[in-house]
Order: C-alpha cells, then sequence, then structure tokens
C-alpha cells in the first residue's frame, strides 16, 4: 500500500482576520493531525453538523483551517497499530473529526487507532456513509429505548424530523423491527416516502409544538426525537407510564421548558443521545448491528450522491432544514 501522496485535494473552512472564506485546497500530508491510522478516503457524508462547520456563524469549527466532514469510510494506506493492516476498510465518524481536528472532506485523513471501527461485513463503505453519523445515533437511540424496556408490541413509537438524516433512518429502523412508528414532520409532501419506510400516522410540527398541560394524555411507548426545544416537553407530558425518549438533537432549538410530572408521575425516562464519544467497543457493536438487524433496507433509494466539488449546495441545504434523506459524498470512491 502507498502512504499518503506529497499532495491532495480536500474541502477547507478557513477564517483569518475574521473572515469566513470555504473551498476546496491541495494539501500536504504534514497538514494532517497525528494519529496511528492513516486513511485514503473513499466516501463521507453531509450532517446537520457539517452544514454548521461549514458556515460562518454556525459555532462548530474549533479550529482553522478546518476540513469538515464528521464522518469517512475507506481503505488503511498505513497503520503504527497491529490491529489495523493496509488494505483493511474502515470507517471512523465523531470524537473530535470535522470539529477540532480535519474530518473526512479529504482524500486522506490521519486517525488514532481507538477511534476506527472496521467497515462490518455486509456494509460497502458507501452503504456505511448513507448511514453515517445520522443513522449511527438513530440505531443507539433504538438501542437506548430497548435498554429501557421498549419492545415492538409495548405501543407506538414517535419520531420527530421525520425526514432528516436521523429521522429517517429511525423510522426505517423501528418499522423494520416491527414497532408501529408515527412521524411528524413539517413536509406534509413526504408523507407517501414516509410511508415506504414504515411511518403509520403523522403529525405536524405544529401540533407537538403547542402549548399543553404539564401531563396529557398518555400515547406514545417511546420516541427519537432531533428536533428539542418544544417538541420534547410535548413527548415527555405524552410519553405513556415508564416510557421513555431518546433526545438525539435541536434541530429547532436548544431550550429545555418542562415540569418534573412526567418523571415523577409517570417514571418516563429522558435519554441522552451522544453519538460523538460513544466509547469504541460499544461504537463497535453498534455498527455491526447496523449491518444485521438494525439494517434499514428501505432507505437506500434516498441517498443523494455529491463529491468534493459539488457538496457545498448540500452543506447549506441541511443547515437550512431542506434534508430529505442522505447526502453521501464520494471523495476518493
Ligand atoms: N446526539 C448526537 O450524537 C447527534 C448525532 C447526529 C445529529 N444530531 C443532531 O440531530 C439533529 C438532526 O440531525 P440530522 O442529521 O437528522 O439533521 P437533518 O437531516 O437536517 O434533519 C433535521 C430534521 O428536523 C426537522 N426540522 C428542521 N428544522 C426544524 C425546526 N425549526 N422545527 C422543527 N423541526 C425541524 C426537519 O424534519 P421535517 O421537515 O420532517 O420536520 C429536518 O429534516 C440535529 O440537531 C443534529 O445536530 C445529534
Amino acid at each position: 500500500m502507498t502512504a499518503i501522496p506529497e499532495t491532495f485535494r480536500a474541502y477547507v473552512v478557513d477564517r483569518q482576520d475574521d473572515v469566513f472564506s470555504r473551498g476546496l485546497r491541495t494539501l500536504a500530508p504534514g497538514d494532517l493531525p497525528d494519529g496511528e491510522v492513516e486513511v485514503r478516503v473513499g466516501w463521507s457524508s453531509v450532517n446537520y453538523k457539517d452544514g454548521l462547520a461549514a458556515t460562518a456563524d454556525g459555532k462548530v469549527a474549533r479550529v482553522y483551517p478546518l476540513v469538515p466532514g464528521i464522518d469517512l469510510a475507506g481503505t488503511v494506506v498505513r497503520s503504527a497499530h497491529p490491529s489495523f493492516v493496509p488494505g483493511a476498510a474502515v470507517i471512523a465518524h465523531g470524537y473530535d473529526l470535522g470539529v477540532s481536528r480535519h474530518g473526512g472532506y479529504a482524500e486522506y485523513a490521519r486517525v488514532p487507532a481507538d477511534w476506527v471501527v472496521p467497515l462490518p461485513l455486509g456494509l460497502t463503505a458507501r452503504e456505511a456513509m448513507a448511514l453515517g453519523t445520522a443513522g449511527f445515533t438513530a440505531a443507539m437511540a433504538v438501542v437506548a429505548l430497548e435498554e429501557r424496556g421498549l419492545e415492538p408490541g409495548t405501543g407506538p413509537v414517535l419520531v420527530t424530523g421525520a425526514t432528516g438524516g436521523v429521522g429517517s433512518t429511525a423510522i426505517a429502523i423501528l418499522s423494520e423491527l416491527g414497532y408501529e412508528v408515527w412521524a411528524v414532520t413539517g413536509k406534509s409532501d413526504e408523507h407517501a416516502w414516509l410511508e415506504t419506510l414504515g411511518a403509520v400516522g403523522f403529525l405536524t410540527r405544529e401540533e407537538v409544538a403547542a402549548e399543553g398541560r404539564s401531563l396529557e394524555t398518555e400515547r406514545w411507548a417511546g420516541a427519537v426525537d432531533s428536533v428539542g426545544a418544544a417538541t420534547l416537553p410535548y413527548i415527555l407530558r405524552t410519553l405513556r407510564r415508564g416510557g421513555g425518549v431518546a433526545a438525539c438533537g435541536n434541530a429547532s432549538g436548544p431550550a429545555l421548558v418542562t415540569t418534573v410530572f412526567p418523571f415523577i408521575l409517570r417514571g418516563a425516562a429522558l435519554l441522552g443521545i451522544d453519538s460523538a464519544y460513544l466509547g469504541i467497543a460499544k461504537r463497535r457493536r453498534i455498527w455491526d448491528r447496523l449491518a444485521t438487524d438494525l439494517r434499514p433496507r428501505a432507505l437506500a433509494e434516498r441517498v443523494t450522491e455529491v463529491t468534493l466539488e459539488t457538496l457545498e449546495p448540500a452543506l447549506d441545504a441541511i443547515r437550512a432544514a431542506e434534508a430529505r434523506g442522505r447526502w453521501v459524498v464520494r471523495v476518493g470512491g
């Protein structure tokens, strides 16, 4: 296997003298941070966090210049760690990637060995990135709900931000496991697609963002929420006794105003989901499940392919809440 070439292409965001810029640049191996494993990046993906990293006011990038891309999949070209040999197919996502060290929007990456996941049998690198951090987060949320006691037949499960990466994958995973899945979406023209993923009922964003009493009729056995703000209090006050909500995101805002009643009168659980810093052993186990029993087969058609040259509109679209499924980035292919 060859090592990293003297120059390679990367999509870079930068801020110099308070002027924000972004675009393709040529990098050299010395521009990459330290790490035991060098990877020729085949594929990456576009996540909400990448959209934030690629905008001047996104408050995600911690260093400049930065190669965004919190996801990457590729082939090891050099390794100082015995677990990874040149030629091995690997994934890395989360941790500091694309935030405070260079991520997946470059033809080569250098990462710590304990951030690396072997590409599970049964998934191609492109399929893994079609899932990416969004799909991984959805799977983590489902696992957290199941560990809390949710199982098919315990009642309907609500998924918010339904047409987004986390939401659409959660719908597909849950319905393929046999759950009755309801979706909250602001895009009524996407009901037909969400039905193909397995959603059986719909609520509007407005219905779940309305003011309500501290406890309302018990409705949901569980929920996956990537929206936050007014939506999460609605879920808490309508969860069935003993139910849980996996809180994954804040697409509509970070504030949380609720009462203690769902917790002390119905035993509701607020399950925090942090995909970025989940330990590597659990991370590898979830990827193995994403390749097997949690694999969302219905999702494949809603994947749009972009390249380093054409990914900017996708970054802007996800920031503008226009996501409909997932984007994969063909970096080296
Ligand atoms: N905890 C973690 O480890 C983790 C990992 C990945 C992502 N996240 C977070 O999870 C959230 C979703 O990520 P994603 O990749 O799925 O993003 P995404 O693809 O952009 O999807 C977000 C979805 O939320 C809905 N939405 C957007 N703006 C909204 C608003 N103002 N009010 C109500 N709903 C709104 C939209 O769905 P509809 O149009 O269908 O309503 C949108 O498609 C983000 O906050 C992201 O930062 C967290």
